[in-house]
């Protein structure tokens, strides 16, 4: 891979102030792009802003909630207006949910929707009309592992990227053409507040988990992937090869996962 391959670069990065986000914002910095954060939060901003001053002449902040359409518009506007150009967009931020299905609530599932997926629908839509007057561009969505490989009690949390892959999957091959690239990234469990953060029910600290990655090491793979071009990322080759095995044997791959879960299933 090209030493420079990150150069100049102009990467939109939504979801920065916390986890992955940061840690590839932080990544490709220093690896010489020119990054847009993105953040619903003022402070956070400022708090990055205030972390990452050496950086300052690189890093543009925009303030948006990604589930609010007009904030998605607007940002596009000011990046178009002050920018002119960008390479990439990676959407990234995101929200949890735990909760048996049954019980989960409409509330919930609607605003791990609004952003998991119209959040990124979004962001996707407004970066397509860009990319195409720019005559190209790469989209970057960060799913889950759990879309390959559904878990118990995570069913909306699923759900919600579960269908902005496939989303994904059909806007690659409509956006060929215009030489727009999209990629999806399937990562397995990161240390980051993300669990803390989820709605529904308190994650267990000993919930099963098939890989557990510092945000770093997660960040450095996606981006990695991405200077790749790889349709799906993953971050960690265990998680690739029990993804390929479930596509092989299902039904087992399902029986493990029972098992891991059983005393959590049966409530204990
Ligand atoms: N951690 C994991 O185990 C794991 C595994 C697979 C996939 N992922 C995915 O990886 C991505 C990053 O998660 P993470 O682990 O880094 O979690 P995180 O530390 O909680 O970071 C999530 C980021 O998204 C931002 N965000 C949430 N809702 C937003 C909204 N409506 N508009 C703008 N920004 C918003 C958060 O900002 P606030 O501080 O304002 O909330 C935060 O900066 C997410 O898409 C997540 O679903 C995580």
């Amino acid at each position: 891979m090209r030493k420079d391959f990150w150069e100049d670069k102009i990467v939109i990065i939504t979801g920065v102030t916390s986890g992955l986000g940061k840690e590839m914002t932080k990544i490709l910095l220093k690896k010489g792009a020119k990054v847009v954060a993105i953040s619903r939060s003022k402070e956070s901003l400022k708090g990055l802003q205030n972390e990452l001053i050496s950086f300052s002449k690189n890093l543009f902040l925009i303030k948006a909630d990604v589930s609010f359409r007009k904030d998605c518009e607007d940002a596009f506007k000011i990046i178009k207006d002050k920018l002119k150009t960008a390479d990439f967009l990676i959407n990234n931020a995101g929200v949890g949910l735990r909760c048996e299905v049954e019980e989960i609530e409409d509330l919930d599932l609607k605003r791990v929707f609004d952003t998991n997926f119209f959040g990124a629908f979004y962001m996707m839509k407004y970066g397509i009309a860009f990319f195409k007057e720019l005559g190209g561009g790469t989209i970057v969505n960060i799913c889950s592992l759990g879309v390959k490989r559904p878990v118990p009690f995570t069913g909306g949390y699923t759900a919600s990227k579960a269908a902005l892959s496939t989303i994904a999957d059909v806007a690659r091959m409509e956006l060929k053409k215009y030489n727009i690239n999209i990629l999806n990234a399937y990562p397995g469990s990161i240390l980051t507040s993300f669990r803390k953060k989820a709605l529904g029910k308190p994650y267990p600290e000993d919930e099963v988990r098939l890989s557990r990655l510092s945000p770093d090491v997660a960040a450095r793979r996606i981006i990695r992937g991405i200077e790749k071009s790889r349709k799906e990322i993953y971050t960690s080759k265990k998680d690739y090869i029990f993804v390929l095995f479930t596509r092989l044997f299902p039904h087992i791959s399902d029986f493990i996962v029972e098992k891991a879960f059983e005393k959590r299933l049966k409530g204990l």
